[in-house]
């Protein structure tokens, strides 16, 4: 029983779609740093709680590679749209494509609780996120080149419960990034973090991204980390996508300048008078 729980994530942790293709690969290797994401097609996808119509036909096309923002007010079924496209619940109607069969490894969720195994070591933490290939001979060494990606290197030894807050999210990133995910969903994942780590962490987000490739979908309740990071920002409303905003300001962002913040203006309108309706 203890040897099963050292080895196993929280169960909503790896992405368990029921189509994923069969689990016939033992060894992966490990994916080069460059166009590893992954194209994402939703057509009419609905989901409800009992009578409650929380996704009412969301169509959406998320090119391989983009980093897209979703938004929208509490309850409006943002955290629902995500754990459905992990794999982690089941759709109503409609379909979730990926262009081709995926892997279990290949989509990974990043949550605001950090989710560490208290009894393992960070370095042992950070290789759960392998899934399949914790076994594997290089398990270790990519491991620790997740940690050196999160800054975290000399952190390797420790046990969860001595490090801060936001180091804790960075081993919980190290997790997420060990399998060379080709999807990447955060949900609100600096939510709870003050304010100079959430910028610390955004600056590491973007940057991960941009190594690695991977399609990020990041839901926030933050507006201005939204246009901060994201290609498009889509806003949520009444069980739709109400507004697809793109955000052409060139990288590296500079944070409060007039074109961001025009932007966040704009999207706070859309939301506000989404809120104004209720
Ligand atoms: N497992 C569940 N069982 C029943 N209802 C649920 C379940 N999960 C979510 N809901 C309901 O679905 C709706 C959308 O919830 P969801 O968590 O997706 O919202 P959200 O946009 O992520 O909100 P927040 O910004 O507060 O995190 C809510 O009304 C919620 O109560
Ligand atoms: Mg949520």
């Amino acid at each position: 029983m203890q040897t099963a729980l050292r080895t196993s994530l929280p169960e909503t942790e790896l992405a368990s779609r029921a189509n994923f293709a069969p689990h016939t690969r033992v060894v992966r290797e490990e994916r080069p740093l460059q166009a590893s994401g992954l194209p994402l097609s939703i057509r009419g996808l609905r989901k409800s709680f009992g009578d409650n119509e929380v996704l009412r036909g969301i169509d959406l096309h998320i090119p391989a590679g983009q980093f897209v923002a979703i938004v929208g007010k509490s309850g409006c079924g943002k955290s629902t749209l995500l754990r459905l496209i992990a794999g982690l619940d089941k759709i109503d109607a409609g379909s979730i494509g990926f262009g081709q069969d995926i892997q279990p490894e290949d989509i990974r969720v990043m949550f605001q609780e950090p989710r560490l195994l208290p009894w393992a070591r960070v370095l042992a933490n950070v290789e759960v996120g392998l899934g399949r290939d914790r076994a594997s001979k290089d398990a270790h060494d990519r491991a620790e080149k997740a940690l050196i990606e999160v800054g975290l290197a000399d952190k390797r030894d420790q046990w969860p419960s001595v490090l801060s807050g936001g180091q804790k999210q960075r081993v919980a990133l190290g997790r997420a990034l060990v399998s060379r995910p080709r999807v990447l969903a955060f949900d609100e994942p600096l939510g709870a973090l003050d304010a100079l780590t959430r910028i610390s962490m955004q600056r590491l987000l973007e940057r991960v991204w941009r190594d690695q490739g991977f399609t990020a979908i990041l839901v926030t309740h933050d507006v201005s980390e939204a246009v901060a990071l994201a290609d498009r920002v889509l806003v949520i409303d009444e069980g739709r996508i109400a507004h697809d905003v793109t955000v052409n300001a060139a990288r590296p962002r500079q944070r409060g300048s007039a074109e961001l913040a025009a932007l966040e203006g704009s999207i706070l309108s859309h939301l506000l008078s989404a809120d104004d309706r209720t």
